[in-house]
């Protein structure tokens, strides 16, 4: 991913930066059940900022509680630059909008009927223009006359997240963007967010899949109740994970220790499969010439020499077992 976090926009002043969300030690607690505990972070304006959890993570219930539609138990949070409060509801719900898990859409209406009735909802005024407009930033005027009842869930997805664009929103929640969604729909929808970044838009976007946070988001949030990491993908990656170059040959190296044992640059080695070989570095870019070297002086038939890349998955799995592990104990 070639992008960069935007970075929260500094007020000339040197007062606070100007960023879209600040979270300050938020807890939710439904009775006895913690849905999320103690988590603080901030997005700044144009982030597209992932949340990534397992089921029952606390993601939606944090979405609903930013979105204004339940009340935090403590802590406190900043929306779109107003302070969240049972009196700035209505407020903040005007700058912000929510593409809830399920659409929820008049099936009896037809796709522009849908949009319209929640365009007036907004107390929008050029309903039809904005309409028109939201309609085409999801790729769907042609479909605007057809009944959301004959509509694919992809199609009603799309027409979900054309809903969620009609108020121009200085902060869109996304609530599992893609989930149910088949390949060929889920990549459709990854365009239309890509798009929405390449404008600037900021996102906070749900998800527990794991490549969707990789290819869409600037920074990813992992929480688990609790917030376990925050970062850039690939900064997550190198917090979790020493480096390491795999080195595949044609048929096994007859002596390794000998080959990979001298060179400086390796702290480590492994055989991986019975010629593949893992080599533990602080830095690939100067440890590989050295490794091709070797390989070279040892006549070895090298297939490959690439840097192993761990995937965010690997980050996931690595933080949210550990997680678990640590509360069965
Ligand atoms: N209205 C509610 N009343 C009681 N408990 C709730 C309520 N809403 C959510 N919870 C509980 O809070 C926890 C977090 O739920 P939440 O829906 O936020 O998880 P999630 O991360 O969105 O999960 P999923 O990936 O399955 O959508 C769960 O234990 C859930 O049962
Ligand atoms: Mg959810």
């Amino acid at each position: 991913m070639t992008s960069h976090a935007p970075t929260a926009r500094s007020s000339p002043d040197g007062s606070p930066p100007d960023v879209a969300l600040v979270v300050d030690h938020l807890t939710k607690r439904f009775g006895e059940r913690v849905a999320y505990d103690d988590v603080s972070f901030t997005v700044g304006y144009g982030e597209v900022f992932g949340f990534l959890g397992p089921n029952g993570a606390g993601k939606t219930t944090m979405v609903r509680t930013l979105g204004t539609l339940l009340a935090p138990t403590s802590g406190s949070a900043t929306v779109a630059g107003i302070p969240l409060s049972p009196e700035t509801g209505s407020d903040i719900r005007a700058r912000i909008s929510i593409m809830p898990e399920s659409p929820g859409l008049y099936l009896r209406l037809t796709v522009a009927e849908n949009l319209e009735c929640f365009a007036s909802l907004y107390g929008i005024r050029d309903v039809r223009d904005r309409v028109a407009k939201a309609l085409e930033a999801v790729n769907l005027s042609d479909r605007a006359d057809d009944l959301c009842r004959s509509l694919s869930k992809g199609l009603r997805q799309r027409v979900a997240l054309a809903r969620a664009l009609l108020n121009d929103p200085a902060v869109l929640f996304l609530d599992e963007p893609t989930s149910g969604l088949d390949p060929v729909a889920t990549r459709d929808v990854y365009d239309l967010i890509t798009a929405l970044r390449d404008r600037g838009v900021t996102i906070f976007l749900t998800t527990h899949r794991l490549e969707e946070a990789e290819r869409l988001c600037h920074r990813v949030a992992i929480l688990n109740t609790k917030l376990l990491l925050i970062g850039r993908p690939d900064e997550l990656r190198e917090r979790l994970f020493t480096r390491a170059v795999e080195v595949r040959t044609r048929v096994p190296l007859s002596d390794p220790r000998a080959v990979f044992g001298r060179l400086e640059q390796v702290e480590g080695w492994e055989q991986s499969a019975s010629s593949t070989y893992e080599l533990h570095v602080t830095d690939p870019d100067v440890a590989a010439p050295d490794i091709a070297r070797a390989l070279v002086a040892a006549e070895a038939d090298v297939l490959s020499l690439v840097e192993s890349r761990h995937s965010l998955e690997d980050v996931y799995l690595e933080l949210v077992d550990g997680d678990v592990e640590a509360r069965r104990r």
